[in-house]
């Protein structure tokens, strides 16, 4: 990896122990200290909850610059690819590293075509999960059974893995689509071949009740906002999906964890809570006033959802592609949806509220995207297996890069012990 190394470049004195760490520089002048040998060289270890100043891995997928608002996957910016690639197109340039050639584009779409399918006991065990189960719950655990569907994944070969990375894009869109349908009593939709993947999960969801010019505008629509969504670097579900495979679990294993870290509200579970808020919002007469006044009481649990950001201390480039291809949709539907009123309006007053810049508290990607998916006809609870879908990519990606890593070991932090000392066991009769 074209990372330049400067020797010795830090020094650390604690507790009487001096020692010189590395520096690494990465490709966009990013700077780590390398403190691999710290404790056994200082018997010191670094705290840092949550991991805010703490690289886990140098990664070549997606680059980030949180104060510039900048994003980038392999080199080419997320909106150069937003408006010009499909998803698929997005999804092997972060696994492979470059964009697919007409030929590479033609193999790669040929395979998850031919994997777009729910066999018939897979769709037999959808159908047995509870109605009421939550959209997340059951992609998970349907994701964790794929290993009972595809051999033993004890040590997955090369090959074993790479059908697994296509099967998980091919059939994500499947589950959450067949999920959807049970749910309704309505049967399983085979995919079509002719259409593109954002149009086949729609087609799979709606059959012919959603007219092909509205699937289409729609699918126009939703492939942007898969692309938006397919990777950001180390991100909580990703950091996850990676730690997982760090104990050489296997992809299915490691991919089902990712789900249920991504389904929080703090992470991409705030799609679905920002359309709460905003239709809580509607409930109260439009009282923006009222969450603001919730979102800065530090008494008061209630975050302004879809607003702030480990990494962006700036707008999320991603909220302004997110708006752009709701406004858009909107129009080409023709649906007036007073939510993006009500949501643009929060924004306004958020981004002239002391509380909110001086925090750098920005809309983030999910601040718009339920209001997408609502225009869509895609129920509330599925809003996060929108998210998902798109992010299948970059877990993926992930996965295949950690795969290769030559530094690659059980991810395992350390911790600073604050409970008891050691002391004599108490027998029952004397406690
Ligand atoms: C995603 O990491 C990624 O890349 C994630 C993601 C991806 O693509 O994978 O971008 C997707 O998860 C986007 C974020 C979606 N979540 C939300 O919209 C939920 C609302 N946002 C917050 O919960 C929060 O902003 C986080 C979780 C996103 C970030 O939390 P941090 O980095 O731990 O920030 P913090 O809690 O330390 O906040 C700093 C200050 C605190 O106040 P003070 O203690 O300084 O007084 O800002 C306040 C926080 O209370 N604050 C908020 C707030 N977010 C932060 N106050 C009100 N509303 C908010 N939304």
């Amino acid at each position: 990896m074209n990372i330049k190394k400067q020797e010795a470049a830090a020094h650390l004195e604690v507790n009487g122990k001096k020692m010189d760490l590395d520096v690494l520089c990465g490709v966009e002048n990013e700077v780590a200290m390398d403190g691999l040998q710290l404790r056994n060289q200082t018997g010191v270890i670094n705290l840092d909850p949550g991991y805010g100043n703490t690289g886990s891995c140098v990664s070549s997928i997606t680059f980030l610059n949180g104060e510039k608002g900048v994003i980038h996957h392999r080199g080419y910016e997320l909106k150069d690819l937003a408006a010009n690639c499909s998803f698929l197109e997005v999804a092997y340039l972060l696994m492979k590293g470059e964009l697919p050639n007409p030929d590479q584009h033609r193999q790669w779409t040929e395979l998850v075509r031919d994997n777009s399918y729910l066999g018939p006991s897979l769709q037999e065990l959808l159908n047995h999960y509870p109605v009421k189960s939550h959209p997340m719950s059951v992609l998970a655990s349907v994701v964790l059974s794929l290993t009972g569907f595809y051999g033993d994944l004890g040590h997955e070969t090369y090959y074993q893995f790479d059908m697994d990375v296509v099967r998980l894009i091919a059939k994500t869109p499947l589950i959450a689509a067949h999920n959807f349908r049970r749910k309704r009593g309505m049967n399983y939709i085979y995919a079509d071949p002719s259409l593109g993947y954002a149009e086949n999960f729609l087609h799979s969801m709606f059959s012919k009740r959603l007219p092909k010019e509205r699937r289409k505008i729609m699918a126009t629509a939703l492939e942007k906002l898969l692309i938006i969504h397919a990777d950001h670097e180390q991100n909580c579900s990703t950091s996850t999906v990676r730690m997982i495979s760090s104990s050489d679990a296997n992809v299915y294993a490691a991919i089902g964890g990712g789900i249920g870290a991504l389904w929080g509200p703090l992470h991409g579970g705030a799609n679905e809570a920002v359309i709460n808020m905003l239709e809580y919002i509607k409930m109260r007469d439009g009282d923006l006033e009222a969450v603001i006044k919730r979102a800065k009481d530090k008494d008061d649990p209630f975050k302004l959802m879809g607003f702030g950001h480990r990494v962006y201390k700036t707008y999320d480039p991603r909220a302004a592609i997110a708006k752009e291809v709701v406004d858009s949709l909107l129009k080409d539907l023709g649906v007036d949806e007073p939510l993006v009123d009500t949501a643009m309006e929060l924004e306004k007053i958020a981004l002239e509220d002391d509380y909110f810049v001086s925090r750098n508290l920005y809309p983030n990607v999910d601040f718009y995207t339920g209001i997408a998916y609502k225009a869509m006809g895609i129920p509330k609870e599925m809003f996060t297996v929108m998210f998902t879908m798109g992010r299948m990519a970059g877990w993926l990606a992930h996965l295949l890069e950690f795969r290769e890593d030559e530094n690659r070991r059980i991810c395992r932090p350390r911790q600073i012990y604050a409970g008891k000392p050691i002391r004599e066991y108490v027998k029952m009769e004397d406690r």
